[in-house]
């Protein structure tokens, strides 16, 4: 059975393209699953896509992929730097995580230095633009294969 990659970007990526351009480059989100998807056919892994505004959603999204995924994408926007509850989901559904980052959170605004998900994730990608999200599924499938 093919590896099954859950992605979840969170609040206002749905914005991207429009969105601060000079901050999070002209990409819409639409671009980005597209090319995670491509990337996803060349590694012979199955991915489901998911955009939620609110918390709620995304920790619904993350319990119910227990028994379902071998692996989370996340990028948690906003709530990274917020979200005690989509830290405890990641931890209590115990899939390989990785955490991504369109920008670099460390060369922001203090208050994105910190991450609540990083501690439960695998790793973290942070500042390469549309990268990150491929530079992480790469990660995560490699992963989910040892
Ligand atoms: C972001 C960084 C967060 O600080 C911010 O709230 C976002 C996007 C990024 O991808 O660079 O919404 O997660």
């Amino acid at each position: 059975m093919p590896i099954r990659i859950l992605v979840v970007h969170g609040p206002n990526l749905d914005l991207l393209g429009r969105r601060e351009p000079e901050t999070y480059g002209t990409t819409t989100l639409e671009e980005i699953n597209r090319s995670l998807e491509t990337l996803a056919t060349e590694l012979d892994v199955e991915l489901e896509i998911a955009q939620h505004a609110s918390e709620g959603a995304i920790v619904r999204t993350i319990g119910e992929a227990l028994d379902r995924f071998d692996g989370i994408l996340i990028n948690p926007a906003a709530y990274t730097h917020t979200s005690v509850a989509i830290r405890d989901a990641v931890a209590a559904v115990g899939i390989p995580t990785v955490e991504v980052h369109l920008s670099n959170i460390h060369r922001r605004e203090e208050f994105r230095h910190h991450s609540f998900i990083a501690g439960v994730a695998a790793g973290q990608i942070s500042g390469f633009g549309v990268q990150s999200y491929l530079l992480g599924l790469r990660a995560l499938v490699s992963l989910c294969s040892s």
